[in-house]
């Protein structure tokens, strides 16, 4: 319990990009997705955050890549630490993404994984990986899987993320195409309510959903890397189909280009598949030996292309960021 005085830790966490993803909430408490998802931590991006509740703060602050932001999404998380920790300080955060933030590229799970972590260490509490990821589930249902590192399921009910497979299980590379350095327009909760609201493919959607992540399980444990890459690719263009007919759209160009790329690529025999979030960046998963001949083919098409590959899931820090 910290009763006066300053108390930092810093953690690092990575971006997941769901293979089967999740659109959609649950109805009720604890932000709880509405279908089953299955992603990969990566390691190539990452989030650094440092939280430091200090008795002199008169409220949170938060700093966002150099600039001061607000705190109405990081107060709710910060206050459940709190009241476990029996604490009533303040906290200074400080963020850094060493990629575009709020662009699609997954920044939120990064981003609420790494301060789930730095704040619960700072705090004192020595809770499990899942109490921490349910914790991140809380602010973003997609940092829930930023916690553990290569592969991880995130549930449709309340008992939350767990890692499936180790980062070497799959031999894979993402290739994230970044296709605009600019915020994108419409964030992943407005972006699902107004698809639950409008969309009249919504519950085909749930359904669909579902199978498509059982299966891209069983892709995983078999280690086949066409299938899942197959499967991955409906998962996106399902979750992008929904949303579009309810008038949120994502994509844009570059996009649409890349995702032709990718397809032509395939017909020339390369094993290529495509995904994309809630933004217009596309994620082309391929096995690491086709990385660099998929790399010149797609480069073009994008602003620039960072390689990731499976990485670790979120840790606090031996050194306090400055
Ligand atoms: O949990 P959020 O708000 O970061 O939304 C994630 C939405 C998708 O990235 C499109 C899908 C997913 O499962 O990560």
């Amino acid at each position: 319990m910290i009763a006066e005085g300053t108390s930092r830790a810093s953690a690092i966490a990575h971006p997941n990009i769901a293979l089967a993803k999740y659109w959609g909430k649950r109805d009720g408490e604890g932000n709880v997705p509405a279908v089953p998802s299955l992603s990969v931590t990566l390691q190539g991006l990452a989030t650094r955050t440092t939280v430091s509740f200090e008795s002199n703060l008169v409220r949170d602050e938060l700093c966002l890549d150099g600039v001061p932001a607000s705190t109405a999404r990081i107060t709710g998380l910060l206050d459940r630490v709190r009241t476990a920790a029996g604490i009533t300080t303040f906290a200074r955060v400080r963020s850094l993404n060493d990629f575009p933030t709020a662009s699609g590229l997954a920044s939120s799970a990064s981003g609420f994984a790494a301060l789930a972590v730095a704040a619960t260490t700072a705090a004192g509490l020595t809770w499990r990986p899942t109490r921490i990821s349910n914790l991140a589930r809380r602010a973003s249902a997609s940092a829930a899987r930023s916690i553990f590192g290569g592969f991880v399921h995130l549930d449709a009910t309340a008992d939350g993320a767990r890692p499936i497979a180790g980062p070497e299980h799959l031999d894979l590379a993402v290739l994230v195409c970044v296709t605009t350095e600019s915020k994108k327009s419409v964030s992943s909760t407005l972006g699902m309510l107004e698809t639950q609201r409008r969309s009249p493919y919504y519950a085909a959607w749930r359904e669909d959903a579902t199978k498509t992540c059982a299966a891209i399980e069983h892709a995983l444990v078999d280690r086949d890397f066409d299938a899942l890459g197959e499967l991955s690719e409906h998962s996106a263009l399902s979750m992008h189909a929904c949303a579009m007919a309810a008038g949120i759209v994502y994509l844009n160009g570059a996009s649409l280009a890349l995702l032709g790329a990718v397809r032509e690529l395939r017909k020339n025999g390369l094993g290529v598949y495509a995904t994309m979030d809630a933004g217009p960046h596309v994620k082309v998963l391929v096995r690491t030996r086709d990385a660099g001949v998929a790399t010149k083919a797609l480069a073009p098409l994008a602003r620039r292309i960072i390689e990731a590959t499976p990485g670790e899931g979120a840790r606090a820090l031996e050194e306090v960021s400055p």
